[in-house]
């Protein structure tokens, strides 16, 4: 295992298979024009699989598939295919924005997908235009209908942003509760491309909670020993929902994530200025040695803790500028993948 200068293990590798999606959210792609990833540059099925073999024998049991919105790269479920095929890969997830998912949900689960979690921020479509700038709010429900039956334990991810779904709490938690999904409410992060961010649209942890007691009495910490970003809290009818503070109070001293993004960047943390060119190293003949050589040196140096770092940060605005964001897309959170 590779331990990087805090002892972090490298362990959690987060795939986007492309930077494309079809819904524009205010928190992550609020601009009219982006600049895309040239197709060329894209890492066919066969590079993904060789660089994630390296990534396993470094240590790699995680593995999640992103975007943009993953089921926008044709033939997903092929890959999910071949990587559900290699047992040292624990578990191997999905996070979709579920557009798409009514009509993927039966492939994937055939594919052998573990898990999957579809981001929903609103249950009233008139919100969801406004939020995601799209009409497709019916087919994100359908979506969850359909995917909830093949994969128990579905999360719904949530991004609370005040003044926008702060008091549709309740109600994603009911209508998660319905499906037997676990709801997780994630803190607005100032992370690249999020360019409206500021401070007092964050919705902090301890006032979700002080809502959610408002209405539910009791709320009990799960107590659990784990690297997931999100805490878990149990209603007092057994409901379990979670919280993400990646804002407030960062898990960056856990944190055994990296992200590769779909033309083979790859980056350590979320807010990472700069990545790792593993396609060039890749297409320019390296051997599978010296790509381990390359990801088992890099991570061993690596000592960014991101979110901490931007806590200290006093008249915080929006992380990166937008011309900057437009000169180098891989700054933008929807080529990260989360
Ligand atoms: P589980 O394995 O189910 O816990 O998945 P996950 O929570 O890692 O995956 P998901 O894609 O649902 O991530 C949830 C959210 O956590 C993301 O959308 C981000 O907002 C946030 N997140 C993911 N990775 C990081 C990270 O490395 N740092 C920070 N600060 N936040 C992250
Ligand atoms: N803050 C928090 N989460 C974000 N995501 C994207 N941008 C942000 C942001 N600025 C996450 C959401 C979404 C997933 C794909 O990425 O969780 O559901
Ligand atoms: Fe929304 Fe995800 Fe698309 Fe970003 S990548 S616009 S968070 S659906």
């Amino acid at each position: 295992m590779v331990l990087d200068t805090f002892d972090r293990p490298l362990r959690n590798l987060r795939l986007s298979v492309t930077d494309r999606c079809n819904l524009r959210c205010s928190y992550c792609m609020p601009e009219q024009d982006y600049v895309w990833l040239p197709r060329e540059d894209l890492l066919h099925f066969e590079e993904i699989e060789r660089l994630v073999d390296v990534f396993i024998d470094l240590g790699v049991d995680k593995v999640r598939l992103t975007g943009g919105e993953p089921l926008l790269r044709r033939d997903v479920p092929t890959l999910v295919a071949k990587l559900a095929a290699r047992p040292a890969i624990r578990d191997l997830a999905m996070t979709t924005n579920g557009v798409l998912l009514a009509q993927h949900a039966h492939a994937l689960r055939d594919a052998g997908l573990h898990r999957l979690t579809v981001s929903l921020d609103t249950l009233h479509a008139d919100r969801f235009k406004d939020l995601a700038r799209s009409d497709e709010h019916h087919r994100v429900l359908e979506g969850i209908a359909a995917a909830a039956p093949l994969f128990p334990g579905l999360k719904i991810d949530t991004v609370a942003i005040r003044g926008v779904n702060d008091d549709e709490l309740v109600e994603l938690i009911e209508f998660g509760r319905g499906y037997g999904a676990e709801v997780r409410f994630i803190e607005y992060m100032d992370v690249g491309g999020a360019t409206h961010w500021a401070m007092d649209r964050v919705l902090p942890r301890a006032e979700m909670l002080a809502t959610l007691r408002t209405h539910y009495g009791e709320i009990a910490p799960v107590q659990e020993a784990s690297s997931a970003p999100a805490d878990r809290y149990r209603l007092p009818d057994g409901t379990i929902f979670g919280i993400i503070s990646s804002t407030t109070e960062p898990f960056c001293h856990s944190c055994d994530r990296s992200r590769l993004t779909a033309d083979g960047m790859w980056y350590l943390c979320l807010y990472a200025p700069s990545g790792t060119d593993l396609r060039r190293a890749l297409r320019g003949g390296a051997t599978d040695a010296e790509l381990a050589e390359l990801i088992r040196s890099t991570w061993s140096g690596r000592r960014d803790r991101g979110a901490e770092t931007r806590l200290t940060e006093r008249d915080r605005s929006p992380l990166i500028p937008i011309d900057t964001l437009r000169r180098d897309p891989h700054l933008e959170m929807h080529t990260r993948g989360g």
